[in-house]
């Protein structure tokens, strides 16, 4: 049976008392998440129901360590409107409407009014090729509901993360998670399942090679993949083969067999890669560097007789490429290399998302002449 360790990590948290979430007297109350990206081994591209957020297919994606977004909310009665910063700026536009429309389901939930400040930073630059929406939501996702007094499971947090962005409902959980497309038409059933811990498999790593030059993405994720979906004519053929390369890769996981996980993520990914590029207009995310960086994984594999690393890449340039730990200096030294490569970075599979408790205030002296020497 599948060991649910990020579900009982967040469900840990989401029964107990709410110790993180501070009350005041002016009826504010606040909470705080942090939350990881990941990696997609199998894509979501598509969805069925674009209102509802549901992905034609299941994917399964590896959530990274190191890098995490942390998001406080404070729902507050004193304030006339939602106040949203990103990075340490005012979100404007497409990003604060965003947010202000994943308040609106929360304050839906839990019969609350209340405008809300949201302060939310990365510990991981935009340009370090780590995709901040699923982390951003996921973590947005944990703090709002804390802090509106909802005591929500890991599954109804990962529920309600993919509406901010689908990548997020995976987010929540840490180690390797797959996100369930379910068969409902309300989504009940579509909500992300861890299926092995970030400890499952301690060889594995993540060679992250960022690529210089690599374009801004100027389409959503969620806006182009319903492009595919139209034109596309691979698309029903990749939505024909992706359930059975789910459950190979499902497997190979489960048995920590590099040997059969490699060169299937590399097909996975060249799958999603040819259905973006036979899109109408044309999506294509790579630069040259990009596609050297897969020709040289190729290489590396055939000189090797056995596969020793294998690819994948999302809607960017930068791509991810898995190892084993005792390959990892030889695939990054190789990597490196190429002309083009601006740098490697190790991740590794990391702990999904969790509450952060509230700083304790210094405790007042209460001789004030001693306080003020
Ligand atoms: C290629 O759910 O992250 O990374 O929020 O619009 O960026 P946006 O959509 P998002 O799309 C993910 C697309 C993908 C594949 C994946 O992560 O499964």
């Amino acid at each position: 049976m599948a060991r649910d360790p990020g579900g009982v990590v967040v469900d840990k948290y989401c029964a107990g008392p709410f110790t993180d979430v501070r009350r005041e007297t002016s009826g504010a109350r606040e909470a705080t998440y942090e939350a990881p990206p990941n990696i997609a081994l199998v894509k979501y591209w598509g969805m069925r129901d674009r209102e509802l957020g549901i992905p034609f297919n299941s994917s399964l994606s590896v959530t990274l360590d190191r890098f995490r977004s942390h998001t406080r909310v404070r729902f507050d009665p004193a304030l006339s409107r939602d106040q949203v910063e990103i990075n340490g700026a005012p979100a404007v536009g497409g990003p604060r409407d965003a947010v202000v429309r994943f308040l609106d389901r929360v304050r839906a939930e839990s019969n609350l009014r209340d405008s809300a400040t949201v302060v939310s930073d990365n510990n991981f630059p935009t340009a370090s090729g780590l995709a901040s929406s699923a982390s951003g939501f996921a973590a947005l996702a944990g703090a709002a509901t804390r802090a509106a007094g909802l005591r929500w499971s890991g599954r109804q947090l990962s529920r309600l993360a993919r509406f901010g962005s689908g990548s997020a409902s995976r987010s929540v959980f840490g180690g390797f998670v797959e996100w369930h497309a379910g068969r409902k038409s309300d989504g009940s059933d579509c909500y992300a399942r861890p299926l092995y811990p970030h400890d499952h498999w301690p060889e594995l790593v993540d060679v992250v090679v960022l690529v210089e030059g690599a374009p801004v993405k100027e389409v959503r994720s969620a806006v182009a993949m319903q492009a595919s979906v139209a034109t596309s004519p691979l698309y029903s053929k990749r939505l024909f083969d992706v359930p059975r390369r789910l459950a190979a890769i499902r497997a190979a996981i489960g048995k920590r067999d590099a040997g059969r996980l490699f060169p299937l993520i590399m097909e996975e990914c060249d799958d999603f890669r040819a259905v973006c590029e036979s899109t109408r207009p044309s999506l294509d995310y790579l630069t040259a560097t990009s596609r050297a960086t897969l020709g040289e994984v190729r290489a590396l594999n055939r000189e090797g007789g056995s596969p020793i690393a294998g690819y994948t890449h999302d809607a960017g340039a930068h791509v991810h490429v898995f190892t084993l730990e005792r390959h990892a200096r030889r695939v990054r030294a190789r990597l490196a290399r190429l002309s083009g490569v601006r740098s490697t970075l190790v991740v590794r599979p990391g702990p999904g998302g969790h509450p952060i408790l509230p700083r304790r205030s210094p405790r007042r002296d209460p001789n004030p002449r001693r306080r003020s020497r």
